[in-house]
């Protein structure tokens, strides 16, 4: 027994065990408005904290703690004040920022809730179904993704795909298939008002939060199809996917008819979590935090309904070959748009 190694695996667990209660405090700071204090105001004493945010002193005491011994808050012991750092407040306290982070304080705390549910199914098979992990489970995935969808989706990222940015501003079809609770339907349909976009989504609970946030949007629709049953008669010419076709349960289903659904000019723009298929290429913080997402989410879910569990680290290899196998002529990676956590893939019919 390397001895040494002992030591070294203690430091990496307690590390892990960190991480788990960290995600808790930021999770509690963010719901009670602590950590937008924080990114508003800076710091000072937890006295001074708790009367400016109207919290309860003890908690901001032991939450600001926790967060210092994380490195995430600044604490000066002569004065006794807490202070977060800007760039650390982009990912805590601001919701308009691409780096904000806050859709993992809901889909953390929704994944850990059916561990039990993901322990009985990997004895018995089957899995636990997306709705089993509620409201803040969807909520989660629209704060997770709106930020950058916000920040990127009409100003680099449509613009970025060769020959589309002047068919979407005078007018085409457009489908978002699992378009969750629609943040980026409603984005594309403002940012595009001569085209009309269609969102679908099997989620009746997120199409019901996507139509109460529609307002006057006149040119964005959405309905409760699964992919399988969207329309294909008229046509689209763009349809995008936006970290969908990993959870489905029958994703080669589910491309035959999002290519099926395709004018011949049109063009399919799939987004999906950044890996490569082969576990060996993985191996790092990133491919832990996607095969643990995997895990207690993604692939649970599908394999809840007979599915394929694809899992979120199905990867550009596969990605691509199952491009084939649904009969789409091509499948182009585009690098210029792609970043640390979303690859994009453009695919013809
Ligand atoms: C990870 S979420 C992404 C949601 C949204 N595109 C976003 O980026 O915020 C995956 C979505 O796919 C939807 N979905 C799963 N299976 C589906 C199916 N067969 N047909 C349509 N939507 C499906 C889920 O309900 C969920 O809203």
């Amino acid at each position: 027994m390397d001895k040494a190694k002992v030591e070294s695996f203690l430091d990496q667990f307690i590390g892990f065990a960190a991480g788990a209660t960290t995600i808790g405090l930021l999770a509690v700071a963010d719901r009670t408005g602590l950590s937008t204090y924080l990114g508003e105001h800076g710091g000072g004493t937890s006295q001074e904290i708790a009367e400016g945010a109207n919290l309860d002193e003890r908690y901001v005491r032991e939450i600001l703690s926790g967060l210092a011994a994380a490195d995430i808050v600044d604490y000066d012991p002569e004065t006794g004040s807490f202070d977060l750092p800007p760039e650390h407040a982009l990912f805590l306290a601001s919701e308009l920022s691409p780096y904000f982070m806050g859709g993992w304080f809901d889909m953390i705390p929704a994944t850990m809730s059916q561990i039990d549910g993901v322990a009985a199914a990997a004895k018995d098979g089957g899995g636990v179904g997306f709705e089993e992990f509620g409201p803040l489970m969807i909520r989660g995935i629209d704060r997770g993704n709106s930020p950058s969808y916000l920040v990127f989706l009409t100003s680099k990222w449509l613009p970025g795909v060769p020959e589309l940015q002047e068919r979407l501003e005078a007018g085409i079809r457009i489908a978002d298939v699992g378009c969750g609770s629609g943040t980026a339907a409603m984005l594309m349909a403002e940012a595009y008002p001569k085209s009309h976009v269609t969102g679908f989504d099997v989620s009746g609970d997120s199409i019901a939060t996507a139509r109460r946030r529609v307002g006057d949007l006149s040119n964005v629709e959405f309905h409760g199809y699964t992919v399988e049953d969207i329309p294909i008669d008229p046509p689209f010419d763009l349809i995008t996917t936006f970290d969908v076709i990993h959870d489905l349960v029958d994703p080669l289903a589910g491309l035959k008819q999002i290519r099926e659904a395709l004018a011949p000019d049109g063009v399919y723009l799939m987004m999906e979590p950044n890996a490569s298929s082969n576990l060996e290429d993985n191996l790092n913080p990133r491919g832990a935090l996607l095969y643990g997402v995997s895990t207690l989410h993604c692939m649970t879910q599908s394999l809840a309904h007979g599915g394929t569990g694809l899992g979120a680290a199905w990867g550009r290899q596969l990605a691509e070959r199952y491009a084939a196998d649904a009969g789409f002529s091509s499948f182009t990676p585009l690098e210029e748009i792609s970043n640390r956590f979303s690859s994009f893939y453009l695919l013809k019919p």
